[in-house]
């Protein structure tokens, strides 16, 4: 085991994040003998429910949600052993003297409180915890994304659970974060010597990342119509993301400093101002089209979305860093619903050579290098690079490409995001979750996008199900000579 027991307390104990998954993520952590097998899950809700009703829920779940394969039958009577649940009402008194017995029972336990719930009750059940005395010296918590719906809101909310938890034992989870290829991102960058010297506007001409998804809101339609791609997966995964690509290299990963780098870049990124977001942002939503051949949905016959809605399910924009790297450079974007592929990678472009050297090849047909991290699926990192084609004639010039997959490179299993978050809540390592200073700074670079929109009425343009979005977004990124990097089949 790498970490000590624990119990793992989830509110929201029946809900589909729980269910689809932190106790698939938990069991193969169980199951790859990551944990003591003492360790117990206890899942928390208002739903009337006896444990063995529960457990039987859960196995349904590791069933449906686990990779072909991976479940294994003396693993899974185990785990489910190890799971108790507690019918609770968050925000009255019911359950909680049932659970605070449950966890005097553990021991010595590290306590974690997942919070999966809606982020209006987070500061509401920190205060039953700590009224029921439940809160001990190994205590933390987890908070689930959105924190909040805008800046008011996420403030609020962080006052709240600060009121009953100190900082280092909260940690607001941003599942992009334990995503194997981003955090391969700091492996890249900081475990090579290659790529730093160049990692500037100097030698990078721009720099996207795409976060494309080919689901619909998946039965999420009530709270995905309030919150919109924008608030959704840009204000967290996508600036995440843009953080760890633009930060300083941090004297050391196990401190603050990477958090510190990062708070940083969000701190430098240039306001889009409301006057700008018409140039600088496109919004976009999703009519009736095809995903591989099938047709679905448009976002407005969803069930729960609003008949009027103007949510946006797509958005792209045009971002910059202003700091010494780089100062007078891009960063591109996008992210949404019902696209393409499913694909999400970050691009990074090079400017092109100076001068050619080579007799009926200007340097503009030499081909740029670019540098594709994979994020999600077909992890790995792809290095498009001119070489001579081969042959005994002249010196023919050729794209080409340097392809890392790493699944081939590391034939083991990529786990799941959430099982390396989940324990580093345990081992009480904060690295790869968000600091309260990082999220309102996110917010409030957000809200000014928000407020344009609605000051110059910018609705959401349409857009076919199975494309890349509203050709607005193309046309955003035309204006400035260049294009989005589509073109790649889905092994990139
Ligand atoms: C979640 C968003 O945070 O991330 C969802 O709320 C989105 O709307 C999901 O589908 C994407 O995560 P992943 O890991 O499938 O890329």
């Amino acid at each position: 085991p790498t970490v000590p027991p624990f119990d793992y307390v989830i509110f929201g104990g029946t809900g589909d994040l729980t269910f689809r998954k932190l106790l698939p993520s938990l069991y193969s952590t169980f199951r790859d003998g990551l944990v003591e097998p003492s360790s117990r899950i206890i899942g928390a809700s208002r739903a009337a429910m006896s444990t063995e009703t529960y457990r039987a829920r859960v196995l349904e779940a590791l069933e449906r949600h686990l990779p072909a394969g991976t479940l294994e039958e003396d693993s899974c009577r185990a785990f489910l052993a190890q799971i108790e649940y507690v019918e609770l009402d968050a925000l009255g008194g019911s359950g909680w003297n049932t659970l605070a017995a449950l966890l005097d029972s553990g021991n010595d336990n590290v306590r974690v409180f997942y919070l999966a719930t809606s982020p209006d009750i987070f500061g509401p059940i920190c205060r039953q915890l700590q009224n029921a005395g439940i809160i001990n010296g190994k205590s933390r918590v987890v908070l689930e994304k959105p924190i909040g719906h805008d800046l008011g809101t996420a403030r609020q909310i962080n006052h709240d659970v600060g009121q009953v938890f100190q900082e280092p034992a909260i940690f607001r989870i941003d599942h992009y974060l334990g995503k194997e290829s981003v955090q391969n991102l700091l492996a890249l960058r900081f475990a090579n010597s290659l790529f730093d010297p160049l990692w500037n506007s100097r030698y990078v001409e721009h720099i996207q990342i795409t976060v494309a998804e080919t689901v619909g809101v998946e039965g999420r339609g009530g709270y995905y119509d309030r919150s919109g791609a924008l608030r959704d997966m840009v204000q967290n995964h996508l600036l995440q993301v843009l953080c760890l690509v633009a930060m300083e290299p941090p004297s050391h990963l196990a401190t603050e400093s990477v958090r510190d780098e990062k708070l940083k870049i969000l701190q430098a990124l240039a306001p889009i101002t409301r006057d700008e977001v018409v140039q600088r942002t496109v919004r976009g939503q999703y009519r009736g089209g095809a995903i591989d051949g099938k047709a679905v949905p448009g976002y407005l016959d969803e069930p729960g979305i609003s008949e009027d809605s103007q949510t946006e399910t797509f958005v792209s924009l045009k971002a910059e860093v202003h700091n010494w790297r780089w100062a007078g450079m891009p960063f591109y974007l996008r992210t949404g619903k019902r696209l393409a592929t499913k694909t999400s990678e970050i691009v990074v472009q090079f400017r092109p050579v100076p001068h050619s050297i080579f007799p009926g090849y200007s340097s503009s047909d030499l081909i740029p290098n670019k540098l594709v991290l994979r994020v999600q699926p077909n992890e790995g990192v792809h290095l498009h690079m001119m070489a001579k084609e081969p042959g005994p004639g002249g010196l023919r010039l050729r794209g080409a490409v340097l392809n890392l997959s790493f699944s081939d490179t590391f034939k083991q299993r990529f786990p799941d995001a959430y099982e390396r978050l989940l324990l580093d809540v345990v081992r009480g390592n904060p690295t790869l979750f968000m600091r309260r200073d990082e999220v309102e700074a996110a917010w409030r670079w957000i809200e000014p996008i928000l407020e344009g929109w609605r000051e110059f009425d910018l609705r959401p343009k349409p857009y076919v199900a199975g494309t890349w979005g509203p050709s607005a977004s193309v046309a955003m990124i035309e204006r400035d000579f260049r294009s989005w990097h589509d073109e790649v089949s889905p092994e990139g």
